[in-house]
């Protein structure tokens, strides 16, 4: 077990080309999204929000604002995955623990108390570097699902995000964080080249 997760993360690889013919059903997709959402996240906002499009005709549209990169078209679908500001609104969030962790009144207002002077000492981490890291490890678990499920892709920001915003009405204050074109993989994707350890870590013993 823990040697095939081992090969699964050493295996991972953007993957660029797929299967045309393939499609994924929405309620595969619907699966790989609720184990992405495992991912974890600061105090638990879960801030992400996924536009999924499998459609080739708005695939087709999303193309040349990708700088024409042609797996956007042919994906089986793609995630766009974007940062939503509201879900570090103190209120906000203080309202999904009701609904959702049966809090008492006073143990509410004792949350709202905490997470307002967390972000007063810590305004960065109800900004974009916190909704980028948030989405950002989502966005790998997300990597990760689909791979689970069989399939592959690639992460990507080579992309004009005002544009495909503006395409796909997506409210203004979501910031964009990764487009996940995938499908059934028709290529091994590019061979591996990594720093080694000794590059990038340093040791205190
Ligand atoms: C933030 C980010 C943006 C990326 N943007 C693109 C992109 O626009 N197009 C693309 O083909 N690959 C893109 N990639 C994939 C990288 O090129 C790839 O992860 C890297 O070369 C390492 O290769 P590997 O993922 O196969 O290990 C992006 C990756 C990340 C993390």
């Amino acid at each position: 077990m823990k040697k095939d997760f081992i090969d699964f993360l050493a295996e991972r690889k953007s993957i660029r080309k797929f299967d045309t013919s393939h499609r994924i059903s929405k309620r595969e997709i619907e699966e790989i999204l609720s184990l992405a959402a495992k991912a974890p996240s600061g105090n638990n906002t879960q801030p992400w929000k996924v536009v999924t499009v499998m459609n080739k005709e708005v695939q087709k549209q999303l193309v040349p604002l990708s700088f024409n990169q042609s797996q956007i078209e042919d994906a089986a679908a793609i995630f766009i995955v974007f940062g939503d500001p509201l879900e570090y609104d103190v209120d906000h969030l203080a309202d999904y623990k009701a609904r959702n962790e049966h809090l008492s009144s006073e143990e509410i207002e004792k949350f709202k108390e905490k997470m307002t002077k967390f972000y007063e000492m810590s305004p960065i981490d109800k900004g974009p570097e916190a909704l980028k890291l948030d989405c950002g490890l989502f966005s790998m678990n997300l990597l990760s699902a689909i791979r689970a499920y069989g399939y592959d892709g690639a992460p990507m920001r080579g992309v004009n995000f005002a544009g495909i915003k503006e395409l796909l009405s997506i409210p203004e204050d979501w910031l964009p964080i990764l487009i996940i074109p995938f499908g059934k993989a028709n290529e091994p994707g590019r061979p591996k080249v990594r720093k080694p350890v000794a590059e990038f870590t340093r040791f205190i013993i």
